[in-house]
């Protein structure tokens, strides 16, 4: 079996949305948004499985946006897609869902369609505008009849952390079928996160305490443990355990970045993460991505250079999440600013 490689592919940044912590928008919510053409899209398609052949992986793609819907070549996409027996996640808004959409998503191949709730209701609508909470909890439902599994994703911030174990309770009563929490990267406008690594610490016990609960009366909602700090909070509880057998620079797992994603904006820009800032090592209209991988992408892979985690014993496993790091100090090694361990 293969591994997989992600492609988290923007092919617009229309958005009935300007979420106040937006990095498509942070800088300025009225500036013009991009979008691919069709010749653009097929391209790119191409240039994604001409990469997974030069380096025997099978491709997988979040097909994202702004809200992707939005594109006038949306479906044309998931018809290639489709064509090429590929299954797809999407993350996407729930404005342009209803049971008809849904089940044509599922006919394409759609396994998973992701949507963000990011607090509740007043906090939700504050971040996103006035009834996206409300409608957001009434889509799950949509998706899950049209056989689709419904992902939420929260961007925890210090202004939501308080309504997470909330959120939780009402994501588990709607039957979100998968919950996942990340952390918000600074952009250029707010730089700070707003959260210490001890409250970090302590949400991450708290919603452990809740998962459990839900697990042990039978939730069928999967919590997944998404933010790489997980690893940090396990370890220290003695359930995750370094393997006996590890070898030394081997990378068993933590962030993602150079090892199995790449992000694509409309523009063509390719970047090492979307949430990296100014992390484009590359544009697909010109350049081909399986060069890129291995020229423009080795800058994400000197595992040395970490300045906290390459002293730390989980470096391995962990590194924290680079982009919240990079997006406080301009820094992708920094430290990871909610990293509560002490390592000497
Ligand atoms: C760009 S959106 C696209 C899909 C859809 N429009 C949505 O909001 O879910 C994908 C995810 O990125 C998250 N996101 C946007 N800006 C972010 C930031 N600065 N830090 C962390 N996550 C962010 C959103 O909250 C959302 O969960
Ligand atoms: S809905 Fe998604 S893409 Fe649109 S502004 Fe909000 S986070 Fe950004
Ligand atoms: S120092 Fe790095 S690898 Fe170690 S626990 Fe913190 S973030 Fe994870």
């Amino acid at each position: 079996m293969k591994e997989y490689f992600a492609f988290q592919w923007h092919i617009t940044d229309e958005c009935d949305q300007r979420c106040k912590h937006c990095y498509i928008f942070s800088e300025d919510s009225s500036r013009n948004t991009d979008a691919m053409n069709w010749n653009q899209m097929r391209d790119t398609f191409y240039n994604c499985l001409d990469f997974c052949k030069v380096y025997g992986r099978l491709p997988y793609f979040y097909i994202t946006g702004g809200d992707p819907i939005l594109h006038p070549d949306f479906w044309r996409l998931l018809s290639l897609l489709k064509s090429h027996e590929l299954p797809f996640t999407i993350l996407g808004n729930p404005f342009h869902l209803n049971d008809a959409v849904c089940r044509r998503l599922k006919m394409y191949g759609c396994q998973k369609y992701q949507l963000s709730l990011d607090g509740m209701r007043e906090t939700h609508d504050w971040f996103r505008k006035p009834g996206s909470f409300d409608c957001t909890l009434e889509k799950i439902g949509c998706i899950k009849r049209a056989g689709i599994r419904s992902v939420i994703m929260t961007t925890v911030s210090g202004m939501n952390i308080k309504e997470i174990p909330a959120v939780i309770d009402t994501v588990t009563a709607y039957g979100a079928d998968v919950f996942a929490f990340a952390r918000y990267c600074p952009t250029s406008e707010e730089k700070d996160t707003g959260i210490s690594p001890k409250e970090y610490r302590e949400l991450l016990d708290t919603c452990y305490h809740i998962f459990k609960k839900y697990e042990a009366e039978g939730c069928s909602t999967y919590f997944n443990k998404k933010d790489h700090l997980w690893t940090l909070y396990e370890y220290e509880k003695g359930i995750f355990k370094i393997p006996e057998d590890a070898k030394d620079g081997i990378m068993y797992g933590g962030c993602n970045c150079g090892n199995c994603h790449m992000t694509i904006l409309p523009n063509g820009d390719l970047y090492a993460c979307r949430r990296v800032q100014n992390s484009k090592v590359g544009n697909v209209y010109q350049d081909r991505i399986a060069d890129v991988w291995v020229c423009q992408m080795e800058q994400y892979r000197d595992y040395t250079k970490f300045e906290k985690c390459a002293k730390c014993e989980l470096l391995a496993y962990c590194r924290g999440c680079p982009a919240v790091a990079g997006g406080k100090s301009g820094n992708f090694y920094a430290a990871d600013p909610q990293c509560w361990k002490e390592v000497i």
